[in-house]
């Protein structure tokens, strides 16, 4: 037989404990405050017809797509994201639901990227849609469930640029730029790579390229100094109120207890669905790649053949996030006790079961080592740094309790079963 390569596929990763279960715990809290603000999950698939990103993924998450042929023949491809089917599903399953449809997912998504730190060819995605609403209201409340998730799992030290990608669609649109040119330039903005954003720029007669170059000197918290700074880089009058609208989510949001929030003129995201304001969460130390984005798109669903309905959503990193957390020291917030219980008897499994869903309803972890093997089951167990350990032989089901033995202080008692929970419990 060949040798099997053990290694997963190149920009893949296995991830193993504690990196796992910090990881789900960081899913499981987006869930949960998700679903405090009154977002519903959904669940989809993985595999999607190329169709639904080749519109409007923009030309860089296009190029970086897992795309290939399923055995009828169909082209499909693997999510580089989830606001495209999130999309579709709300076209084809949630549109008639009383509005606005509020909804989450977290899952992975596929890019065909070049793998380095924080950036991976399968990485896992936390998100939010909010579908049907076109105020403001709707954009500050994305930031403020974002603000409560990294205040809940103890993310501090992150800024959030806000933009508006108005102000590019509707200059370039004034200066008669075809819409996949449109996307070309934008995903050099979104690169920071002005220049080549410029010179594209300059093939069209009526474009003035160098309103781009001032936009981008235009950033900061002082809704003012932007508005000047907006004008005196030539932005015309008819596009100044997406200017005064990021002055005025930069107020509203900074007097909300957002660590640092500031506007960027110069500020494009990639994905070409994107209308209105847009925001990306920077993490200020370690990473400097952002851990989320998202913004308003306003358009995706009619372009999909639904009627007109203004949406607006973010996704977070969870990898990044991971990543940027461990670098800054962190470890889990919540840690539950564990205890290996271990039984000395082999027929006695309504016993153990009792004691062991005593503790298991109480939140503790009961780990049933499989052996009647105390020494093994002990030395597991403070390897694995568990906090207890319970001992059940013959003796302990007859007077009705069991040993304790506590693995941090190595001290041991017997307890009832009843004392077990309290005693276990009230240790943390
Ligand atoms: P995005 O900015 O392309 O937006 O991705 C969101 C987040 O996914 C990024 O900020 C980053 O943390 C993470 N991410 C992206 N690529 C990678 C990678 N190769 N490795 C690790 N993490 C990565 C979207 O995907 C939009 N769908 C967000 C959105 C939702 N807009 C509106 N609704």
């Amino acid at each position: 037989m060949p040798k099997i390569r053990l290694e997963p596929v190149r920009g893949m990763r296995d991830i193993i404990p504690e990196e796992s279960t910090e990881i789900l715990w960081l899913e499981r809290k987006f869930a949960e405050v998700a679903e405090l603000y009154g977002y519903e999950p959904v669940i989809a698939p993985t595999v999607e017809l190329f169709s639904l990103f080749e519109v409007k993924s923009g030309p860089e998450i296009r190029r970086s797509m897992y795309v290939f042929q399923d055995k009828a023949g169909r082209t499909v491809c693997l999510r580089p994201e989830l606001t495209a089917s999130m999309a579709r599903i709300y076209l084809r399953r949630l549109q008639t639901l009383p509005k606005p449809v509020k909804i989450f997912y977290v899952g992975s998504a596929f890019r065909y990227e070049e793998p380095q730190r924080g950036r991976y060819r399968e990485f896992i995605q936390a998100g939010v849609e909010y579908l049907g609403e076109e105020g403001v209201a709707a954009d500050i409340e994305l930031l403020l469930l974002i603000r409560d998730y990294l205040r809940e799992i103890r993310f501090v030290d992150y800024s959030i640029k806000l933009g508006h990608m108005g102000l590019f669609r509707d200059l370039f649109s004034m200066w008669g730029i075809p819409e996949d040119v449109q996307d070309e330039i934008i995903h050099y903005i979104d690169k920071k790579e002005l220049e080549r954003a410029t010179t594209l720029l300059s093939e069209y007669p009526k474009a003035k390229p160098e309103v781009i170059n001032e936009l981008s000197k235009c950033k900061g918290s002082d809704p003012q100094k932007l508005t000047s700074c907006a004008e005196s880089a030539g932005l015309p009058e008819e596009v100044m109120k997406h200017v005064e609208l990021l002055a005025h989510v930069t107020k509203v949001t900074q007097a909300l207890g957002i660590p640092e929030v500031y506007a960027d003129l110069g500020f494009a995201r990639g994905l070409a669905y994107y209308t209105g304001l847009i925001f990306e969460i920077v993490p200020k130390k370690a990473l400097s790649l952002s851990v989320g984005g998202g913004g308003r798109y306003d358009t995706l669903v009619s372009l999909y053949g639904g009627p007109a309905t203004p949406a607006t959503g973010f996704a977070l990193g969870i990898d990044r996030i991971h990543l940027t957390l461990k670098e800054s020291g962190w470890s889990l917030p919540e840690r539950k006790i564990k205890v290996m219980l271990v039984s000395l008897e082999s027929d006695i499994y309504g016993y153990v079961d009792r004691v062991a869903t005593a503790l298991r309803s109480a939140g503790v972890v009961v780990n049933v080592f499989p052996r009647p093997k105390l020494s093994s089951a002990l030395r597991v167990a403070s390897e694995k740094g568990y906090d207890y350990a319970v001992i059940i032989g013959r003796k302990e089901v007859e007077g009705g309790y069991v040993t304790l033995k506590d693995l941090r202080e190595r001290k041991q008692k017997i307890v009832t079963v009843e004392e077990l929970r309290k005693e276990v419990v009230k240790a943390e």
